[in-house]
């Protein structure tokens, strides 16, 4: 579905960038410009701007910019669709209508939501009101639970002799109350009957705070049935594209860093009554992509805490293994491990906040480092099961997305078996033993950024040539016809050169590298941890380093080629263009 353009148009001409997200950021004008705090990290200085000339905001320390639209996309995780619908209706404009199609489910999505209410708020003040059900106001409060919290989270009991059916039926269609989720037809009845009769029910809202399905559960202690039950998918409910309590813990992000993600309402609702309102529920599913990038647009930290049994352990294990596909550079994902038999809701309750909070402190573990203990857990140290141990770590780093993660997340566990596996590790390479913790991870991130890829390449060769001596001494033709870049390249290169044709054996005080030189070359030679799988393989470590030469012949192109651009652009002559050309053809020949 696409917009026409002068629709859109029209709503940026009617909404300033300044007063839409006024609602959001609190602007101070400064020259032609608004200042605010940056809605998308937690900051003190502002460094976000707003245009309303250009039409555009930008900020300037996440790098985060856009229109008007992009704005609530991003900070109010909204769909393209539904930001151009708030906001057509803030600009005074009707709603574009699209097909037929959309209309009617535009129609249905209304119903549903409608039905959700009317049923949440019905049963809700029930619970409140009718002392015939004082048995289940009675529950939650013998569970310690604040009226406070029963309010903010609309909690409600469905009566169990009390069908709503025909109620509803007065006000919406037969189709759409049947679709919802919150009927089953039961054959022997012949009737619609409703799934939480006799349960407390907890609303479940979306990202926008409308309600779209409902968890129960029982009171009494039975058997027979589940103890919770939850609404079917749904046309406008998927489990996994969503997050218990988001709708009013996304609204925290700005003020706190953490998201404590947990497994039941009930820590949610309990984390809460003790003043913890930066919490989710999973809604009983493994957890998904989707929701580990809702939570990381808004939060820069995932705690993950499930309950301390050997089930919450497994959920923590199946968590780590997927979301650390997802994790990205300036984003943590953590897990929290509650004393045996604990969950979020009884932990805080005996406890309480501040407790809690010191336990999380005190006892959170990396995603990294708990991947790597359970699975050191499984191992012993015999030779085919470290092999089984190292096999699992690699495919779970190359797993992850991000380059960046990914190669400092495999060289944290490479340094961890390289700790099991002492005498390997004492071979031949001088490389310095470098074992980066994640905590480090950020660091080497920021200071790989302001290397340059010439930098990079270069290092990755000149850690091939150290590490490889015998290898190119008896091919030493291979370094011939180099050309190396940057001023550290240039001046060492040279030097190794000789070294490798003179010396029959080299030790490392014989490097020509300053130390300095040597330590970066050990941190950021991409090259690291394959060319341990190749060094035993001549023709593997061969076809590496030719290819790098190449790319490295075309980076120097590169550079000469752009350097002459902008002559030309100035001198526009002739035999600038010429040296172009002839520079261009090596490239294509390269
Ligand atoms: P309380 O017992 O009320 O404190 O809740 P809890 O959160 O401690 O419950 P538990 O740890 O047993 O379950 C956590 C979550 O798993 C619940 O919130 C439900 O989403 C889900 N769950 C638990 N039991 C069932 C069940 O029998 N069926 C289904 N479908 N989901 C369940
Ligand atoms: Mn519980």
């Amino acid at each position: 579905m696409k917009y026409p353009k002068e629709y859109l148009d029209e709503i940026k001409t009617r909404l300033k960038v300044s007063s839409v997200v006024s609602k959001y950021v609190q602007l101070k004008r400064r020259g032609k410009e608004f200042v605010g705090l940056s809605p998308f990290k937690n900051e003190k200085t502002p460094s976000f701007t707003v245009n309303d000339e250009k039409g555009f905001f930008h900020c300037f320390s996440t790098a985060e910019h856009g229109n008007i639209f992009d704005f609530l996309m991003k900070t109010q995780n909204l769909k393209f669709g539904e930001s151009v619908k708030t906001l057509a209706l803030q600009a005074g404009m009707r709603p574009y209508t699209f097909s037929k199609a959309d209309e009617e489910r535009e129609k249905a999505w209304k119903e549903y939501m409608s039905i959700y209410s009317e049923y949440v708020d019905f049963f809700h003040s029930e619970l409140l009101n009718n002392s015939e059900i004082k048995s289940s106001l009675d529950y939650l409060r013998n569970r310690k639970l604040s009226l406070d919290v029963i309010k903010r989270f609309k909690i409600g009991y469905v009566r169990k002799n009390f069908n709503i059916f025909e109620n509803l039926q007065k006000k919406f269609s037969k189709k759409a109350i049947k679709e919802c989720g919150i009927f089953y037809f039961d054959e022997k009845k012949n009737s619609f009957v409703d799934r939480f009769r006799d349960r407390i029910i907890f609303p479940i809202n979306n990202i926008s705070g409308f309600p779209i399905a409902i968890g129960g559960r029982i009171i009494q202690k039975n058997s027979f049935f589940a103890k919770y039950i939850n609404s079917p998918e749904t046309q406008f409910f998927k489990k996994g594209n969503n997050l218990y309590n988001i709708d009013r813990a996304r609204r925290l992000s700005n003020t706190l860093d953490q998201i404590f993600l947990v497994e039941g309402y009930m820590d949610v609702i309990g984390l809460n009554n003790r003043g913890i309102e930066n919490c989710v529920a999973n809604l009983g599913t493994a957890l998904t992509e989707k929701q580990i990038l809702i939570l990381n647009q808004f939060f820069n930290e995932i705690v993950i805490c499930f309950d301390g049994d050997e089930s919450g352990y497994k959920a923590a294990v199946r968590a780590a293994e997927n979301s650390i596909k997802e994790l990205q550079p300036e984003k943590q994902i953590s897990f929290l491990f509650l004393p045996e038999g604990e969950d979020p809701d009884t932990f805080i309750s005996k406890n309480g906040k501040e407790n809690f909070i010191k336990y999380y402190e005190t006892n959170k573990i990396l995603i990294h480092e708990f991947l790597f203990e359970n699975l050191k857990k499984q191992s012993n140290n015999s030779p085919t099961s470290l092999a089984v141990l190292e096999k699992k770590l690699r495919w779970l780093s190359n797993s992850i997305k991000d380059p960046y993660i990914k190669k400092y997340v495999l060289d944290f566990f490479l340094g961890k078996i390289s700790a099991l596996t002492p005498n390997l590790s004492k071979g031949k390479q001088f490389a310095i033993k470098h074992v980066a913790s994640l905590s480090e991870t950020k660091k080497i991130y920021n200071e790989s950024i302001s290397i340059t890829k010439e930098q990079l390449q270069e290092y990755s060769m000149l850690y091939l040539i150290i590490n490889n001596f015998d290898f190119f001494k008896k091919n030493i033709t291979i370094l011939n016809n180099i050309d190396f870049i940057t001023n550290e390249g240039v001046q060492v290169f040279p030097k190794l050169f000789e070294l490798v044709k003179s010396k029959d054996e080299i030790n490392p005080n014989m490097l020509p590298l300053e130390n300095n030189l040597l330590k970066k070359i050990n941190k950021f030679a991409s090259v690291k941890h394959i060319s341990k799988n190749i060094q035993r393989d001549e023709n593997k470590l061969k076809e590496i380093f030719l290819e790098m030469k190449k790319d490295l012949k075309n980076l120097f192109l590169d550079r000469q080629i752009s350097e002459l651009e902008s002559k030309f652009s100035s001198d526009m002559d002739q035999s600038t263009l010429n040296e172009i050309i002839e520079l261009k053809k090596l490239q294509n020949n390269n």
